[in-house]
């Protein structure tokens, strides 16, 4: 699989391959990791990829012309087809089916916003999808294109150590994780629940399944509503 980002900062993803199993598997070239600087595809004299808002207001805006020629110039360079990506508060909120679908694709072209954001016009040419990761405003879509290059890349065959491991994400049947506890046994008079060391395979999974129910109700009481529902529809 392919990530072309296209950002005012390419340094930013520089150190990717360093972190953890996501960033090996750029390391290993399972994943190419490309970064494309809009600034280099800047017609103009001074090399400017912001201008001010019309209608005046505060910020500056994301040129089309260094945008389009970035992710043209992207696409001309590869021979898969490709999905293009912006980040911004007012896309679509990613959860984890998005990411299992996303993960499906040969290459994605993710493009950060800076600024007050990007012309429309180029939104409406060239992007397939908007996507925000949250209701909260960021400084720049590189962050934005981390979790998502993170998520995806970790579904993808062969990077988790345990093939088992994506399958018991939280959210990937729609609830939150279980609780996880390691040695030692006992810590500030707190024990580790007696079932998770009976043993008992069959108790231990359904302890874990109620513990994954009781938190969601708890916690994210409209995602486990998503759940009955969507248990109620396999069940019908
Ligand atoms: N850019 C700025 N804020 C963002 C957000 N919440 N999600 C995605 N991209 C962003």
């Amino acid at each position: 699989m392919r990530f072309d980002v296209v950002t005012l900062f390419p340094n930013m993803f520089d150190d990717f391959p360093e972190w953890g199993v996501t960033g090996r598997a750029v390391e290993c070239d399972q994943v190419q990791l490309n970064t494309w600087n809009p600034r280099d595809f800047s017609a103009d004299r001074f090399g400017r990829v912001d201008d001010r808002p019309y209608g005046g207001g505060p910020g500056m805006v994301m040129r089309y012309q260094p945008l389009a020629d970035a992710i043209d110039a992207v696409k001309a360079e590869s021979s898969k087809t490709a999905k293009v990506i912006y980040f911004s508060p007012q896309g679509r909120c990613l959860n984890q089916l998005m990411i299992e679908q996303l993960a499906q694709e040969d290459q994605l072209i993710l493009l950060a916003g800076r600024y007050e954001g990007v012309d429309e016009r180029l939104i409406e040419d060239y992007v397939d999808e908007e996507v925000s990761i949250g209701d909260y405003v960021l400084s720049g879509g590189e962050f934005a294109a981390f979790v998502m290059i993170d998520a995806v890349i970790r579904l993808l065959p062969g990077v988790l150590g345990n093939e088992e491991s994506a399958q018991q994400d939280s959210f990937s049947d729609g609830l939150l994780d279980c609780p996880h506890y390691t040695r030692p046994e006992h810590i500030n008079q707190k024990a580790v629940p007696e079932v998770l060391l009976s043993g008992h395979h069959d108790n231990i999974k359904r302890w874990r399944f109620q513990q994954m129910k009781s938190r969601t109700k708890a916690r994210r009481p409209e995602l486990f509503e998503q759940y009955l529902l969507s248990q109620a529809e396999i069940n019908n």
